[in-house]
């Protein structure tokens, strides 16, 4: 396997400032030298260019759109060519609005392919406003509306089709902070969300075997990683931590279990903010856990 890290450091997403600075705190944090001692190809492919963040108050329910539009259209080409050279693109963030051009490019790229696409959200949050629910405005709050087909036009239909995803595509895990609207959203919609009751009920293993049940060789995994699903203990570098979150060890236990799936062909990581962080710790950890999906285990190899 090659990966390929491709860079987007901005905040534009955001309403707290420094995720911009999240590529080059997981570099600090040696994310190319750790993978590659995995034994993994691993090609640095350096940082996406972009607009400032100008820092504007929301225009019709929406901060900074331009400049989002802008960054999704640079992460959705990199992605797209990553994936046409047959790599694993890890695209590294960067706020979390930038999953709408890295998967909008892994939909039509498993599209094309004939596969089947699931998603793993790890969140605290399920980012399924729009511009007409967000309290906000922070269109990092609204991935995934737009990756179903209901955000602003500017931002959907980036796969080719109007949905890039369907409901049944996606599941979302550590959940536990979702907004009035975003709440009615989930039920319309249908969506599949593993929160936080659910996991202190049930537990990390079954909710993520229940995540992954009907994943096949003809799967296509991406997983959506915004490190403010880590408890903040964790993962303090973040902009919009919620307390009450997965250890660890449960996230650990995520991340094992994706890859023993085998099929992961993308990765997120996103909204790791380095000016709240505490001597690269969010970093650090961020950098094990995806060692984890790629394929560390502590008994083999
Ligand atoms: N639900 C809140 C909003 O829409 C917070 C979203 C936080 N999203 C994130 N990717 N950190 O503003
Ligand atoms: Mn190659
Ligand atoms: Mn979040
Ligand atoms: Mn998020």
């Amino acid at each position: 396997t090659t990966l390929q890290l491709i860079g987007a450091p901005t905040d534009v997403g955001a309403s707290v400032r420094g995720a911009g600075m999240g590529p080059d705190a997981l570099r600090v944090a040696d994310i190319g030298g750790m993978l590659t001692r995995l034994g993994l190809q691993v090609i640095d492919a350096g940082n996406l260019a972009g607009p400032a963040t100008p820092w504007t108050a929301p225009a019709h329910g929406l901060r900074h759109l331009e400049e989002v539009v802008a960054w999704n259209r640079a992460v959705y080409q990199a992605v797209d060519t990553a994936l046409g050279a047959g790599h694993v693109p890890v695209m590294m963030g960067g706020d979390h609005c930038l999953a709408i051009g890295s998967i909008s490019a892994v939909a039509r790229h498993t599209r094309q392919r004939g596969k089947k696409l699931r998603v793993l959200w790890f969140d605290a949050h399920t980012d399924v406003n729009t511009d007409t629910t967000s309290p906000s405005g922070n269109i990092h709050g609204m991935p995934v509306a737009c990756l179903l087909g209901h955000g602003p036009a500017a931002l959907t239909g980036w796969s080719g089709e109007r949905a890039a995803l369907a409901p049944e595509a996606i599941r979302f895990i550590g959940i536990r902070s979702v907004d009035a609207d975003e709440k009615k959203a989930i039920r319309t919609l249908g969506l599949t969300v593993f929160d936080m009751r659910h996991i202190d009920e049930n537990g990390m293993r079954a909710a993520m075997a229940a995540a992954l049940a009907d994943v096949d060789e003809d799967t296509h995994l991406h997983v959506s990683f915004d490190l403010d699903c880590l408890d903040p203990d964790y993962a303090p570098g973040v902009g919009t931590g919620v307390r009450g979150g997965p250890t660890y060890r449960e996230m650990q236990l995520c991340m094992e279990m994706a890859a023993d799936t085998g099929r992961l062909g993308s990765l997120d990581v996103v909204e790791l903010n380095p000016a709240l962080d505490v001597r690269n710790r969010t970093a650090e950890v961020a950098v094990e856990l995806i060692e984890s999906l790629f394929g560390k285990s502590t008994l083999v190899r």
